[in-house]
């Protein structure tokens, strides 16, 4: 079985900002639970020591160009996987996001910060920093860890832990060298710094050429990945196929395209433990697809905890995510008093951007009983959204996979999406062959508009209205399984391809 190490910027419970946090949560356990013998390397963050208080020091880094020394603390995460802590807390010991400070701007040093996660993620796995793991797949996540796979390139960090700062000792050594997997979770993160970062990384001159990390003058620590690692996987087939043309390749579609034989899509899973309508402790009425009849209570108490109108007779439609672009949510700011005057209700739980907060405030505040807004991270809320609505909206842009369309196919409260990644990939639209074969789970639109999601709310709610219909669509997502265990064998499937296949 292969050792795997497996590096993300983020890993719940600790610290998370988005799916990427679940994703490294749960990949790891499922990889676990099939033998795999896995670690996961992740930043020192304040929440992170401050979960891990008694941690032993397993090994020191040396510094590196700018970057500090740091030390390898030994943790376990609630999952029961083994943790590797990256204390630095020059870089990480502060108050504030993982990415951003409390202005949500980007952490002047975040290259610093991830170049030295990336550093110790190669060190661990080439140069032996752990005597007793040495990893045969190093894998990484997203523009954060991307850089790890540049520093195995050039050797510098495989050797004696000498940076590689000079031409000379960027010779390649390929023989113990791990195979790396990339994973993007979100191309439109890129990590991109200036050039003159590069020397502060450890890095050789040669690193900025077009055909390494050079991407319009910058550094770029997503092509690191993209151009270095021996299979690149995304999230969802239908992503793996949309990054491969513009404008979702966001400037590297003809690079993606180039290593299309080594991009794969593989869907994320849930954690269908948490995620579970009969067992959630969040929720006011527990339920399964056979005692559908208690869900209702769960939106009775959603309309109470939100100040809503006690009215079974409007369909609520439920939103929990990232107030972002990319997910649409100004379409919803657009299509949501023609969705109130429906007649429906609107339950949106989010944080992020500040203007559409406002917008949102506002909305809520011309339609009493109608629309209810929280912001902030709450996760009791997003579990009584799910539970507690009768339809789910995800109007986004792209999506590269998407978990809460899977939540809500679990707890019957069927997704109203747009076909895009992840969403096209795992959600069946009801229309009237699906229904009678009895495979629909959702709603899909495929046009970018306010107009499109309104239009797709009113074909759902008039399936709503029909309580054969909706009970059969409600019950097909909840009979379908998105746990974690088919994509993590895909995953171990390729780990083991890529150790028998020739580099
Ligand atoms: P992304 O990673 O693009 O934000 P995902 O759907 O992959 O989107 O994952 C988002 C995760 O974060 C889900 O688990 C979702 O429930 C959670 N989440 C997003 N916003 C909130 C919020 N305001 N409160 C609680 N959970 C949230
Ligand atoms: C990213 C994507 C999201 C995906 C998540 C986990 O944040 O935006 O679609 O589900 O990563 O892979």
């Amino acid at each position: 079985m292969p050792r795997i190490l497996f590096a993300a910027s983020e890993c719940a419970p600790w610290v998370k900002t988005g799916g990427l946090g679940d994703v490294a949560e749960a990949l790891p356990a499922a990889l676990a639970h099939l033998g795999l013998e896995i670690r996961t390397l992740l930043p020192g963050y304040r929440e992170v020591l401050a979960a891990t208080r008694a941690a032993a020091e397993l090994a020191r880094l040396e510094p590196c160009g700018e970057m500090p020394g740091a030390r390898l603390l030994a943790a376990r995460l609630p999952s029961g996987v083994s943790a590797l802590v990256l204390d630095a807390p020059a870089l990480y010991d502060r108050e504030g996001g993982p990415y951003l400070d409390a202005h949500d701007l980007d952490w002047p040093d975040n290259a610093l910060r991830f170049g030295l996660l990336c550093r110790a993620a190669a060190r661990i796995a080439a140069a032996g920093l752990l005597p007793d793991f040495r990893p045969d797949v190093l894998h990484i996540n997203d523009w954060q860890t991307g850089l790890a796979a540049a520093y195995l390139h050039y050797a510098g960090a495989g050797t004696q832990g000498e940076p590689a700062a000079s031409p000379g000792a960027a010779a390649r050594s390929t023989a113990a060298r791990p195979r790396v997997v990339f994973t993007v979770h979100n191309l439109a993160f890129q990590g991109l710094f200036p050039a003159q970062a590069l020397p502060g990384l450890g890095l050789p001159q040669e690193a900025l050429s077009p055909q390494a990390l050079e991407f319009h003058g910058r550094l770029s620590f997503m092509k690191a990945g993209l151009q270095f690692a021996d299979a690149i996987t995304t999230v969802s087939p239908g992503y793996a196929a949309e990054i491969r043309s513009e404008p979702l390749g966001c400037g590297l579609a003809g690079l993606l395209e180039q290593r299309a034989s080594r991009l794969y899509g593989i869907l994320n899973g849930i954690d269908d433990v948490t995620w579970n309508p009969a067992t959630d402790p969040h929720i006011a009425a527990r339920y399964d697809r056979d005692r559908l009849e208690a869900k209702a209570r769960n939106k009775e108490a959603l309309q109470a905890r939100l100040g809503l109108a006690a009215d079974p007779t409007l369909p609520l439609l439920g939103f929990v995510g990232r107030l972002a672009w990319q997910k649409g949510i100004d379409l919803l700011v657009e299509a949501a008093p023609r969705l109130a005057a429906l007649p429906a209700q609107l339950a949106v739980l989010g944080s992020g951007d500040r203007e559409i907060e406002i917008e949102l405030r506002a909305i809520a505040a011309r339609w009493p009983g109608r629309v209810a807004v929280a912001h902030g991270l709450d996760e009791a809320l997003a579990h009584q959204i799910e539970a507690g609505a009768d339809l789910f909206l995800m109007p986004s842009r792209y999506e590269p996979c998407g978990l809460n369309q899977m939540y809500s196919q679990r707890y019957g409260t069927p997704p109203v999406a747009r076909a895009t990644g992840g969403h096209a990939d795992n959600i069946v639209d009801c229309t009237p062959e699906a229904l009678r074969s009895g495979s629909a789970t959702g709603f899909l639109f495929q046009e970018i508009s306010a107009e499109a999601l309104f239009a797709a709310v009113e074909r759902a709610c008039a399936a709503w209205r029909d309580p054969a219909a909706w009970r059969a669509l409600q019950r097909n997502g909840m009979a379908r399984d998105f746990g974690w265990s088919a994509s993590a064998a895909r995953y171990a499937r390729l780990y083991e391809e890529l150790l028998r296949a020739p580099r």
